[in-house]
């Protein structure tokens, strides 16, 4: 796991927090959390050269194959995140799962899987809350029975128990994310947190 430490995460994560702040600001700082992570994410990535013509004539230049990546948004939540981070690699592949959390077992329940083939691709899972770990444990399963080449997960606030119980079970997939927090409460959201990111983003309850 990699905690992203930045100035700017922190006053994003800080906004998020605030309750004032619209549903409209809270997806924007959600899709801005993602694209800073997605950067950090990828600041090593191997790139590869192209044949562009220039002002200057003909030459070969650096470009990331962006057709390789498939982002993965846990619905609702993650879908500010995809904004996000498709307005920088527009050419990345996007699937989908809906993941729930039944309120009485806090177990998950997956109701839709819309994931392409991910074979020979990196799979980027958007899923801001890391509480108990359970909905992300199940999305990372789930991709995995899709054999991509690697698995990068980005979440924006996470909780102890819910970040050991992913570095337990997936030691091959590698967590971003820009805040750890102190503990879920009983109901199993993260405190302080930003309380339930989905009907935040969405202004439901
Ligand atoms: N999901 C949320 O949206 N918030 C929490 O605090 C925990 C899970």
């Amino acid at each position: 796991m990699i905690h992203v430490e930045h100035p700017l995460l922190k006053n994003l994560v800080t906004k998020l927090r605030n309750i004032n702040t619209s549903s409209y600001d809270f997806r924007k700082y959600l899709s801005e959390v993602g694209r800073i992570l997605l950067v950090e994410a990828l600041k090593n990535e191997k790139i590869t050269l192209k044949e562009v013509e220039t002002w200057v004539g003909k030459g070969e230049f650096p470009v990331l194959e962006e057709e390789r990546y498939v982002f993965i948004p846990i619905l609702r939540a993650g879908l500010p995140m995809l904004d996000g981070v498709l307005e920088m690699m527009p050419m990345a592949q996007s699937g989908f799962l809906a993941i729930k959390r039944d309120e009485k077992t806090l177990k998950s329940v997956l109701y839709y899987d819309r994931v392409p083939p991910l074979k020979g691709k990196t799979a980027v899972i958007l899923d801001p809350m890391v509480a108990t770990g359970g909905s992300l444990d199940y999305a990372v399963k789930t991709v995995k029975q899709k054999n991509p080449e690697r698995i990068i997960s980005l979440n924006v606030i996470g909780a102890p128990e819910g970040l050991q119980k992913i570095s337990e079970n997936h030691p091959d997939i590698t967590v971003y994310i820009a805040q750890i927090d102190e503990r879920l409460n009983d109901r199993g959201y993260i405190i302080p947190g930003i309380g339930d990111a989905g009907d935040r983003a969405f202004n439901t309850e």
